[in-house]
């Protein structure tokens, strides 16, 4: 492993530094996810109970199977605060594991969230396309919503295969389908739209969340259109991992009615005052997206094209080392 010190969280990004960001992708990642790590978790609903370690555990093995688990060591990409590796590893999926992320604030909150947990976890602040442990390193490498921020897909994958060991399997998940993206953006938009527009009325005016907080919403949008560098056609995906040096290569999509139902309702959510929200609503939202995700998955993923569902996950493998004769 490389020996250097990780610099440390920047959550309070001077006005320069934003205005750099707008023009440098990997900086606007590295200042956005750093000004979200402290609020991640509440804001994407993220729990590390039987709810997140079943989705984790569920889409893990929908595009990758339970043959080889548990695995001995894994490391997480662009982690986050650990949503999906630290629910794999408590979830049985893995037994030893290291998160990275290029923002060192989302790998402070992700050891954090490791420690509460009691689980066995290393960090390192990393760029997917300049890993910094050895070749041959992992059983696995996985990650989450990560592909879609990095600039260089093929030389991740190049970096993914480089630190695994021979036959180890990657595993990538979350990732927006290029047809998925665009309807769930108009939806969103329009959601937001009336939301903020109606919460005008005076009879509605308790639903309005205040001026200040819509702007920043709005400003945070706007740095995201920076952070989000790609969308996904599954096939165009797979021969960016073969054309890495993957074998074993396959794209599997999830998430129709559920996305269709669940970006408006999220982006609803996100444009009232919380308090707004209870309990009851939450679950009833929740029930709603898992029942569709059933429909999705027991029926339109046999009829519909796999190009209109909403996201795509990818595994694969690292080539076995050649026998000796
Ligand atoms: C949408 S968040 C997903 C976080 C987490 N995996 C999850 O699902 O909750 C994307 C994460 O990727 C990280 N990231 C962005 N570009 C990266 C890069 N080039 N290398 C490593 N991580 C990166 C961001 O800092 C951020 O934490």
């Amino acid at each position: 492993m490389t020996d250097v010190i990780d610099p440390a969280p920047n959550p309070h990004a001077s006005a320069e530094e934003v205005r750099a960001a707008y023009a440098d992708p990997k900086l606007a990642n590295v200042l956005y996810h750093d000004w979200e790590a402290g609020t991640y978790d509440e804001k994407w609903s993220i729990s590390y109970d039987e709810r997140c370690i079943s989705y984790a555990t569920d889409v893990f093995n929908a595009v990758a199977g339970e043959q080889g688990q548990p695995y001995p060591t894994a490391m997480e990409l662009g982690s986050g605060t650990g949503f999906f590796l630290l629910n794999l590893m408590q979830g049985g999926v893995i037994k030893k594991g290291s998160v990275t992320d290029l923002s060192p604030g989302m790998v402070q909150v992700a050891l954090r969230n490791a420690e509460k947990l009691g689980l066995d976890v290393d960090g390192r602040v990393a760029d997917a396309e300049r890993i910094p442990y050895d070749d041959n390193s992992f059983d696995l490498v996985v990650g989450h919503a990560v592909l879609h921020h990095i600039p260089d897909v093929q030389a991740a994958f190049r970096e993914v295969l480089r630190v695994l060991k021979p036959g180890g399997r990657f595993v990538f998940a979350g990732e927006p389908t290029r047809i998925g993206d665009f309807y769930a953006r108009k939806l969103g938009q329009l959601t937001w739209w009336l939301t903020t527009n109606v919460t005008k009325l005076p009879a509605l005016r308790e639903w309005r969340r205040p001026q200040e907080e819509l702007d920043e919403s709005s400003r945070a949008a706007a740095l995201e259109a920076v952070v989000d560098l790609h969308t996904f056609d599954p096939s165009e995906l797979e021969r960016t991992a073969l054309g890495a040096g993957a074998v074993d290569v396959k794209a599997v999509t999830d998430e129709f009615s559920a996305a269709l139902v669940g970006w408006p309702v999220r982006t609803f959510e996100a444009a009232v005052p919380q308090e707004k929200l209870t309990v009851r609503w939450r679950l009833f939202a929740y029930h709603l997206w898992l029942r569709l995700s059933a429909v999705d998955k027991k029926l339109l993923s046999k009829v519909l094209p796999r190009e209109l569902f909403y996201n795509v996950m990818i595994t694969g493998t690292k080539p076995a080392a050649p026998t000796e004769l």
